[in-house]
């Protein structure tokens, strides 16, 4: 596809000191926004139609115009915890391109009047946040954050967070307590962060691709952004982590809404010759497409109206050789491992899951079990305190109902029963 990369223009360039980076046009962005007003900077990337990167969609511009004005200190945080099964674009984010993502760090604590922004990493990313923490002290020593950022009276230090491998601290009230220093455990909304977040005071939370859009829709303006994508709700540049069975897994780049057909094409195509049987389009948490969808523009509206979810655009290529109540397995599984406990329907119910589809691949269970299956979905959905309890029941629910012949062959001992 002829598409020229915006997000990923510097893979393998090994920017990591400031020096390098200016050179290729870096910082220009956050040159740019310090001459401008911080709420003229929040109103382009409203015009911008930037739609959160983590999960949710919500546009980062409105959620910066949510901050109160009048209460300090306020904080940005960005979320670079990326532990969603199937999502690693962060990652390539952070590690290729440090400084673009410091650079839209310190052009959005400007925006919403933060002096202090945390960068909360996956405690896995090692090395990421090695490189990260480099090329932070590399910008302190340029003078392109710390006291006066660029010769300007704008202040702003950045701070490195690392978690501690738990998925639900990537839920953004379970990230405020545990950069506290508490149990991650989600909060209660409302109030909502940008109310009262961070030690109580007013929080933007944004994902670490979110904000690395952020400097290009200053320095190329909102309306360059809105004219990439399917349609001015569903724009901008977009990364796409491909896993499961295709040729050539990865991340790629391309405009918000390219087609989950042509996406397939350009990783290579499914592997070892197979069929498509199944995608997920937004990682563990998106309920499952078959391969009747393959048409489907990847695009948050268009993925919503088909039921499912584009989420972290973290895409999991399923071929026909798959057994799809396995595939319900490791899913069940993984949620009730990271179930934080809080909620009775989602401590139990992922628990449920989890243990009748291990009776259904015993071969011990019945018909009515997988009616118990769907039942138990439908009582943890809308019933938790966070989305982790809805997003299990939404992808478990998704793949027993368009895939019950094959829990039926479990049922009627049609297929093999391995331990
Ligand atoms: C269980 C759970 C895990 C999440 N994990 C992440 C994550 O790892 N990274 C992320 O950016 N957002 C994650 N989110 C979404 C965040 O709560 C939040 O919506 C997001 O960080 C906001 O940023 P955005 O508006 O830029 O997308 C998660 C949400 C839930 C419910
Ligand atoms: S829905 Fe699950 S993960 Fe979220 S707060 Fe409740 S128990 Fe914890």
């Amino acid at each position: 596809m002829n598409y020229e990369p915006v997000l990923l223009r510097n893979i393998g360039k090994k920017l990591y000191k400031v020096a390098d980076y200016v050179k290729e046009g870096g910082y220009s962005g956050l040159e740019k926004a310090l001459q401008m007003k911080p709420e003229e900077i929040t109103e382009e990337v409203k015009k911008a139609n930037l739609r959160g990167r983590g999960g949710a969609g919500f546009p980062a511009g409105v959620k910066w115009s949510f901050v109160p004005k009048d209460i300090y200190p306020k904080y940005l945080v960005c979320n670079a915890d990326e532990s969603e099964p199937g999502t690693f674009k962060d990652r390539v984010l952070i590690e290729e391109d440090p400084h673009l993502l410091i650079e839209g760090c310190a052009i959005s604590s400007y925006a919403i009047g933060a002096n202090t922004c945390y960068i909360y990493i996956r405690g896995e990313y090692t090395k990421q946040a090695d490189i990260l923490e480099d090329a932070i002290a590399d910008a302190y020593k340029e003078g392109i954050i710390g006291s006066k950022v660029m010769d300007s009276n704008f202040s702003l230090d950045i701070v490195v967070h690392r978690g501690a491998g738990a998925y639900i601290c990537g839920e953004e009230t379970g990230l405020l307590e545990s950069l506290e220093g508490k149990r991650g455990q989600p909060r209660v909304k409302p109030p909502f962060p940008a109310v009262v977040g961070a030690f109580g005071k007013p929080t933007v939370i944004n994902n670490v691709e979110t904000l690395c859009c952020v400097p290009f829709i200053v320095s190329r303006g909102a309306e360059w952004f809105r004219s990439i994508g399917i349609d001015e709700k569903n724009c901008g540049p977009k990364l796409y982590a491909i896993s499961g069975h295709v040729e050539k897994p990865g991340v790629y780049e391309f405009p918000m809404g390219i087609t989950f057909e042509k996406l397939l094409e350009e990783a290579g195509g499914i592997w070892q010759g197979r069929k498509l049987k199944a995608f997920i389009p937004g990682g563990a948490s998106a309920p499952v497409m078959t391969a009747d969808d393959i048409g489907i523009p990847m695009s948050f509206d268009h993925l919503a109206k088909a039921g499912s979810m584009l989420g972290s655009a973290a895409v999991i290529v399923i071929d026909d050789n798959t057994c799809m109540v396995k595939v319900a397995k490791t899913i069940a599984h993984f949620f009730n491992h990271e179930s934080c406990g809080q909620c009775t329907p989602c401590r139990e119910g992922t628990n449920w899951l989890e243990y009748i589809i291990d009776k259904v691949l015993s071969g011990k269970a019945t018909e009515k079990d997988i009616d118990l299956l769907t039942g138990v979905c439908n009582q943890i959905e809308g019933n938790c305190l966070c989305a982790l309890g809805d997003a299990a029941a939404m992808s478990v629910r998704s793949i027993a109902i368009k895939f019950k012949e094959e829990f039926m062959k479990y049922v009627k001992k049609l297929t093999l029963v391995r331990e």
